[in-house]
């Protein structure tokens, strides 16, 4: 059979994938075989772990976390600070009337403290804010909850409050899009005033969402050569390569066509010659899954479309992208 992946890049990077308490039951010997790190889909996002100020539920992030135990896997963390899959109690009062700047800065600093002071030497590096990059226009950050009530440095004081809970952990902003040039400049930009201003914040999340045909592989490069130039250690958190563009409304193909294959054989080649000329800035290649499935891209952005992003079919056989990294 196959080798594992975590061995042909055992040189290189981490191979990780995320994981779900279905996935660890239904994809074990896969994910046993080839990854040797784990991130929660959705298990440890703040909507999960934190429904009510006063409740924690955190049953299903130690389930994935005794996995990666088990399995002797890193664990990433994923993530404390996002404008999705976050309650509303945190940005209001009893009354529903927001909560001013000082009250909610308590309150996330309650919630990082306890979510990675949780799982300190378990988790070894966090998405402490994912996504807070405008995609379009000349702002620097999205329209959020945080940036209405905290201002724009809600991000540096998460950073602040996830190192002083954890000061081993490694630290990372993540974000997609990242290969975009305007998007790239201003998640370098972000993170080079984060720098300037000595907060701790020690790598760069690329999701990499992608397809078959975009991002161009010389955005790749450019993202990554630019990221890099600020010394920290990058780490791609999300990978998928979808079959289909972006724009693609198509929802009747049950299976995915030989053509699909090749091309996406050979992009997932491309790609991952490319990582591999940066394997002293990438520490870790995290697939958004494991194979085929199950993916997240089932339900989007077109929903009930069926998708195959993976190197692994829906029965855990390596596809022909596997065995052009495989040969690298
Ligand atoms: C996705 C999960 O895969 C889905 O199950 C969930 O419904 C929505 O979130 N960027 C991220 C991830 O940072 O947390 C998202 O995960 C995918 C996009």
């Amino acid at each position: 059979t196959e080798t594992p992946l975590k061995q042909l890049f055992q040189e290189d990077f981490k191979i990780g994938a995320a994981v779900n308490p279905r996935t660890i039951v239904s994809q074990e010997a896969l994910l046993a075989r080839h990854f040797n790190s784990i991130t929660a889909e959705n298990e440890m996002k703040f909507a999960s772990v934190h429904p009510e100020e006063e409740v924690y539920t955190f049953e299903e992030a130690d389930l994935l976390a005794a996995f990666a135990r088990k399995h002797g896997m890193a664990l990433r963390g994923h993530t404390l600070v996002w404008h999705n899959q976050t309650t509303d109690w945190i940005f209001r009062d009893r009354k529903g009337d927001s909560v001013n700047r000082e009250v909610l800065l308590e309150r996330v600093r309650a919630h990082i403290h306890t979510v990675v002071g949780r799982y300190k030497g378990d988790i070894y590096a966090w998405d402490v804010v994912n996504e807070a990059i405008a995609d379009e226009g000349a702002e620097l950050l999205r329209s959020s909850r945080w940036l209405d009530i905290a201002g724009p440095d809600f991000i540096a004081k998460a950073f602040e409050f996830a190192h002083e809970a954890d000061p081993d952990a490694l630290l990372f902003y993540n974000d997609y899009n990242e290969s975009h040039p305007q998007k790239r400049d201003k998640i370098y930009a972000l993170v080079k005033s984060l720098l300037d201003r000595d907060i701790p914040i020690h790598g760069i999340g690329l999701q990499a969402h992608w397809n078959l045909y975009d991002p161009a592989l010389e955005d790749i490069r450019a993202a990554i050569e630019k990221y890099a130039s600020l010394g920290l250690q990058l780490q791609l958190t999300e990978l998928d390569i979808s079959v289909f563009r972006f724009d693609d409304k198509r929802t009747d193909l049950k299976e995915p066509t030989p053509d699909m294959l090749e091309t996406q054989a050979e992009r997932y080649e491309a790609v991952f010659r490319l990582l591999k000329e940066y394997r002293n800035e990438i520490t870790a290649v995290t697939f958004w899954g494991a194979a085929d499935d199950y993916t997240w891209l089932d339900d989007f952005p077109v929903r009930g479309r069926k998708n195959w992003p993976f190197l692994f079919d829906a029965e855990h056989r390596p596809k022909p992208a596997y065995d052009r990294i495989a040969a690298l």
